[in-house]
Protein backbone atom coordinates (compact mmCIF):
# COMPACT_ATOMS: atom_id res chain seq x y z
CA UNK A 1 0.00 0.00 0.00
CA UNK A 2 1.31 3.41 -0.99
CA UNK A 3 2.06 5.57 2.10
CA UNK A 4 -0.05 8.05 3.78
CA UNK A 5 0.51 11.64 2.87
CA UNK A 6 -2.20 13.43 4.40
CA UNK A 7 -4.54 12.33 7.16
CA UNK A 8 -7.82 14.65 8.35
CA UNK A 9 -9.74 13.65 11.02
CA UNK A 10 -13.00 15.00 12.68
CA UNK A 11 -12.00 18.57 10.41
CA UNK A 12 -14.48 21.17 11.65
CA UNK A 13 -14.83 24.89 9.43
CA UNK A 14 -17.65 27.04 10.90
CA UNK A 15 -17.82 30.63 9.36
CA UNK A 16 -19.75 32.76 12.21
CA UNK A 17 -22.27 29.88 13.47
CA UNK A 18 -22.48 28.41 10.35
CA UNK A 19 -20.89 25.11 10.26
CA UNK A 20 -19.54 24.86 6.83
CA UNK A 21 -17.26 21.51 7.15
CA UNK A 22 -18.31 18.79 9.86
CA UNK A 23 -16.67 15.28 10.61
CA UNK A 24 -14.76 15.10 7.98
CA UNK A 25 -12.04 12.51 7.57
CA UNK A 26 -10.25 11.45 4.62
CA UNK A 27 -6.70 10.08 3.54
CA UNK A 28 -4.44 10.83 1.11
CA UNK A 29 -1.86 8.46 -0.25
CA UNK A 30 1.56 9.33 -2.10
CA UNK A 31 1.01 9.62 -5.84
CA UNK A 32 -2.23 9.41 -5.76
CA UNK A 33 -5.00 11.63 -7.47
CA UNK A 34 -8.16 12.11 -4.76
CA UNK A 35 -11.38 13.84 -6.61
CA UNK A 36 -13.87 15.79 -4.64
CA UNK A 37 -17.08 16.25 -6.02
CA UNK A 38 -20.43 18.26 -4.88
CA UNK A 39 -22.62 21.02 -5.21
CA UNK A 40 -22.16 24.17 -5.35
CA UNK A 41 -21.51 25.74 -1.62
CA UNK A 42 -20.85 22.43 -0.92
CA UNK A 43 -17.41 23.23 1.02
CA UNK A 44 -15.11 22.55 -1.36
CA UNK A 45 -12.84 25.20 -1.35
CA UNK A 46 -13.69 25.77 2.20
CA UNK A 47 -11.73 22.40 2.77
CA UNK A 48 -8.59 23.27 0.25
CA UNK A 49 -8.30 26.69 2.35
CA UNK A 50 -8.36 24.95 5.50
CA UNK A 51 -5.66 22.14 4.65
CA UNK A 52 -2.98 24.70 3.19
CA UNK A 53 -3.85 27.10 6.01
CA UNK A 54 -6.10 29.62 4.75
CA UNK A 55 -8.84 29.61 7.19
CA UNK A 56 -9.19 28.30 10.40
CA UNK A 57 -9.90 24.76 10.87
CA UNK A 58 -10.51 22.38 14.09
CA UNK A 59 -9.52 18.74 13.73
CA UNK A 60 -6.70 16.81 13.05
CA UNK A 61 -4.58 17.32 9.94
CA UNK A 62 -1.46 15.35 9.82
CA UNK A 63 0.88 15.91 6.26
CA UNK A 64 3.85 13.87 5.82
CA UNK A 65 3.12 12.31 9.71
CA UNK A 66 3.51 16.19 11.22
CA UNK A 67 0.35 17.46 12.63
CA UNK A 68 -0.28 20.92 10.49
CA UNK A 69 -2.53 22.50 13.37
CA UNK A 70 0.83 25.18 14.75
CA UNK A 71 1.80 25.69 11.15
CA UNK A 72 0.24 28.57 10.01
CA UNK A 73 -0.18 29.40 5.70
CA UNK A 74 3.60 29.88 4.98
CA UNK A 75 4.66 27.06 6.57
CA UNK A 76 2.96 24.69 5.24
CA UNK A 77 3.73 25.70 1.76
CA UNK A 78 7.18 25.35 2.79
CA UNK A 79 6.37 22.01 4.25
CA UNK A 80 5.53 21.22 0.90
CA UNK A 81 1.33 22.37 0.22
CA UNK A 82 0.51 24.18 -3.00
CA UNK A 83 -3.08 25.26 -3.48
CA UNK A 84 -4.24 26.95 -6.80
CA UNK A 85 -7.21 28.70 -5.71
CA UNK A 86 -10.60 29.37 -8.06
CA UNK A 87 -9.38 32.80 -8.50
CA UNK A 88 -6.10 31.98 -9.83
CA UNK A 89 -4.67 34.95 -7.99
CA UNK A 90 -2.34 35.94 -11.11
CA UNK A 91 -0.38 38.92 -10.75
CA UNK A 92 -2.11 40.47 -14.05
CA UNK A 93 0.42 43.30 -14.55
CA UNK A 94 3.56 41.04 -14.16
CA UNK A 95 4.79 38.72 -17.23
CA UNK A 96 4.40 35.06 -17.07
CA UNK A 97 7.84 34.39 -16.40
CA UNK A 98 7.81 36.91 -13.48
CA UNK A 99 4.45 35.06 -12.22
CA UNK A 100 5.80 31.55 -12.51
CA UNK A 101 9.36 33.16 -10.82
CA UNK A 102 7.51 34.88 -7.48
CA UNK A 103 6.17 31.64 -7.11
CA UNK A 104 9.54 29.98 -6.71
CA UNK A 105 10.77 33.54 -4.62
CA UNK A 106 8.69 33.75 -2.08
CA UNK A 107 9.04 29.99 -1.02
CA UNK A 108 12.95 28.96 -1.67
CA UNK A 109 13.95 33.10 -1.46
CA UNK A 110 16.32 34.66 -3.41
CA UNK A 111 18.96 32.14 -3.30
CA UNK A 112 17.15 29.10 -5.01
CA UNK A 113 18.54 30.55 -8.28
CA UNK A 114 19.47 27.36 -9.81
CA UNK A 115 16.52 25.32 -8.45
CA UNK A 116 14.44 27.82 -10.11
CA UNK A 117 16.19 27.46 -13.35
CA UNK A 118 15.38 23.79 -13.10
CA UNK A 119 11.60 24.12 -12.06
CA UNK A 120 11.18 26.76 -14.64
CA UNK A 121 12.61 24.21 -17.07
CA UNK A 122 10.22 21.33 -16.21
CA UNK A 123 7.44 23.61 -16.42
CA UNK A 124 8.15 24.84 -19.74
CA UNK A 125 8.46 21.30 -20.63
CA UNK A 126 5.14 20.43 -19.18
CA UNK A 127 3.52 23.54 -20.69
CA UNK A 128 5.29 24.92 -23.97
CA UNK A 129 2.84 27.82 -24.41
CA UNK A 130 4.08 29.77 -20.82
CA UNK A 131 7.48 29.38 -22.21
CA UNK A 132 6.31 31.34 -25.83
CA UNK A 133 4.39 33.36 -23.82
CA UNK A 134 6.84 34.21 -20.99
CA UNK A 135 7.07 37.95 -21.95
CA UNK A 136 3.32 38.51 -21.97
CA UNK A 137 1.26 40.29 -19.26
CA UNK A 138 -0.62 37.06 -17.01
CA UNK A 139 -3.64 39.86 -17.89
CA UNK A 140 -4.07 39.17 -21.24
CA UNK A 141 -3.90 35.46 -20.95
CA UNK A 142 -6.50 33.57 -21.97
CA UNK A 143 -8.65 31.22 -19.37
CA UNK A 144 -6.93 28.13 -20.37
CA UNK A 145 -2.94 29.77 -20.25
CA UNK A 146 -4.14 31.80 -16.70
CA UNK A 147 -4.98 27.96 -15.54
CA UNK A 148 -1.75 26.98 -17.60
CA UNK A 149 -0.28 30.04 -15.24
CA UNK A 150 -1.51 28.55 -12.09
CA UNK A 151 -0.66 25.37 -12.20
CA UNK A 152 2.74 26.22 -13.28
CA UNK A 153 3.48 28.77 -10.73
CA UNK A 154 2.47 26.22 -8.31
CA UNK A 155 4.88 24.14 -9.60
CA UNK A 156 7.56 25.93 -9.06
CA UNK A 157 7.33 25.31 -4.79
CA UNK A 158 7.67 21.58 -6.38
CA UNK A 159 5.12 20.92 -3.76
CA UNK A 160 4.34 17.21 -2.41
CA UNK A 161 0.45 17.81 -2.48
CA UNK A 162 -1.02 20.56 -4.66
CA UNK A 163 -4.28 21.16 -3.90
CA UNK A 164 -6.36 22.11 -7.58
CA UNK A 165 -9.84 24.47 -6.95
CA UNK A 166 -11.83 23.71 -9.81
CA UNK A 167 -8.96 24.26 -12.81
CA UNK A 168 -11.73 23.60 -15.11
CA UNK A 169 -14.01 26.33 -13.87
CA UNK A 170 -14.86 28.74 -17.28
CA UNK A 171 -12.88 26.53 -19.90
CA UNK A 172 -14.11 25.56 -22.95
CA UNK A 173 -14.49 21.69 -23.31
CA UNK A 174 -11.18 21.88 -25.64
CA UNK A 175 -9.03 24.01 -23.10
CA UNK A 176 -10.93 21.38 -20.37
CA UNK A 177 -9.47 18.63 -22.13
CA UNK A 178 -5.86 20.12 -22.40
CA UNK A 179 -6.09 21.20 -18.47
CA UNK A 180 -6.88 17.61 -17.34
CA UNK A 181 -3.88 16.26 -19.85
CA UNK A 182 -1.44 18.17 -18.03
CA UNK A 183 -3.09 17.11 -14.80
CA UNK A 184 -2.80 13.47 -15.87
CA UNK A 185 0.88 13.85 -16.81
CA UNK A 186 1.39 15.51 -13.63
CA UNK A 187 0.31 12.26 -12.04
CA UNK A 188 2.41 10.80 -13.98
CA UNK A 189 5.20 12.29 -12.28
CA UNK A 190 4.32 11.38 -9.26
CA UNK A 191 2.55 14.25 -7.92
CA UNK A 192 -0.08 13.96 -5.48
CA UNK A 193 -3.57 15.70 -5.95
CA UNK A 194 -6.78 16.66 -4.25
CA UNK A 195 -8.62 17.74 -6.91
CA UNK A 196 -11.84 19.80 -6.35
CA UNK A 197 -14.23 19.96 -9.36
CA UNK A 198 -17.76 20.58 -10.70
CA UNK A 199 -16.96 18.43 -14.12
CA UNK A 200 -17.50 15.34 -12.25
CA UNK A 201 -16.84 12.88 -15.37
CA UNK A 202 -13.73 14.38 -16.02
CA UNK A 203 -12.56 14.18 -12.70
CA UNK A 204 -13.23 10.84 -12.04
CA UNK A 205 -11.88 9.62 -14.94
CA UNK A 206 -8.42 10.78 -13.86
CA UNK A 207 -8.53 10.55 -10.01
CA UNK A 208 -8.22 7.00 -8.41
CA UNK A 209 -10.26 8.07 -5.56
CA UNK A 210 -13.15 10.12 -5.48
CA UNK A 211 -15.17 12.11 -2.63
CA UNK A 212 -18.72 13.21 -2.83
CA UNK A 213 -19.38 16.72 -0.39
CA UNK A 214 -22.59 17.55 0.51
CA UNK A 215 -23.57 20.55 2.88
CA UNK A 216 -19.79 19.89 4.47
CA UNK A 217 -20.00 16.27 4.34
CA UNK A 218 -18.28 13.57 2.85
CA UNK A 219 -21.20 11.59 1.54
CA UNK A 220 -20.11 8.90 -0.60
CA UNK A 221 -16.67 7.88 -1.39
CA UNK A 222 -14.74 5.10 -3.03
CA UNK A 223 -12.69 4.55 -6.25
CA UNK A 224 -13.01 6.59 -8.80
CA UNK A 225 -13.79 4.02 -10.80
CA UNK A 226 -17.13 2.81 -9.22
CA UNK A 227 -18.35 6.11 -8.44
CA UNK A 228 -18.45 7.03 -12.02
CA UNK A 229 -20.49 3.94 -12.44
CA UNK A 230 -22.66 4.61 -9.59
CA UNK A 231 -26.07 5.35 -10.10
CA UNK A 232 -26.33 8.22 -7.92
CA UNK A 233 -23.33 10.14 -9.13
CA UNK A 234 -24.81 9.62 -12.36
CA UNK A 235 -27.95 10.87 -11.61
CA UNK A 236 -26.69 13.99 -9.85
CA UNK A 237 -23.15 14.81 -10.89
CA UNK A 238 -22.80 13.48 -14.55
CA UNK A 239 -26.52 13.60 -15.75
CA UNK A 240 -26.56 12.13 -19.37
CA UNK A 241 -24.74 14.93 -21.21
CA UNK A 242 -21.51 13.87 -23.06
CA UNK A 243 -18.90 16.51 -21.33
N1 LIG B 1 -15.77 33.84 4.40
C1 LIG B 1 -16.98 33.29 4.49
N2 LIG B 1 -17.88 33.73 5.40
C2 LIG B 1 -19.09 33.16 5.51
N3 LIG B 1 -19.52 32.12 4.78
C3 LIG B 1 -18.66 31.64 3.86
C4 LIG B 1 -17.37 32.20 3.65
N4 LIG B 1 -16.75 31.51 2.66
C5 LIG B 1 -17.64 30.58 2.25
N5 LIG B 1 -18.78 30.64 2.97
C6 LIG B 1 -19.94 29.77 2.82
O1 LIG B 1 -19.53 28.44 3.08
C7 LIG B 1 -20.21 27.53 2.23
C8 LIG B 1 -19.21 26.70 1.47
O2 LIG B 1 -18.49 27.52 0.57
P1 LIG B 1 -17.39 26.96 -0.40
O3 LIG B 1 -16.83 28.12 -1.15
O4 LIG B 1 -16.45 26.12 0.35
O5 LIG B 1 -18.26 26.03 -1.37
P2 LIG B 1 -17.83 25.26 -2.69
O6 LIG B 1 -18.24 23.84 -2.51
O7 LIG B 1 -16.42 25.53 -3.02
O8 LIG B 1 -18.81 25.93 -3.76
P3 LIG B 1 -18.55 26.27 -5.33
O9 LIG B 1 -18.77 24.99 -6.06
O10 LIG B 1 -19.63 27.26 -5.63
O11 LIG B 1 -17.18 26.82 -5.46
C9 LIG B 1 -21.11 28.38 1.34
O12 LIG B 1 -22.39 28.38 1.89
C10 LIG B 1 -20.48 29.76 1.41
O13 LIG B 1 -21.45 30.76 1.23
MG1 LIG C 1 -15.50 26.48 -4.55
Amino acid sequence: MKTELLRVENLLVRYGKATVLADLDLVVREGTVIAIVGPNGAGKSTLLNALVGAIASIGNIQFNGERLRSLDLEQRVAAGIALVPESRALFGDLSVLDNLLLGAYRFIGPRGGQRSEDNLARIYDLFPRLQERRRQLAGTLSGGERQMLALGRALMMQPRLLLLDEPSIGLAPRVTADVFGSIAQLKKAGVTIVLVEQNARAALAIADEGHVLETGRLVLSGPASELAQDPRIIETYLGSAVS
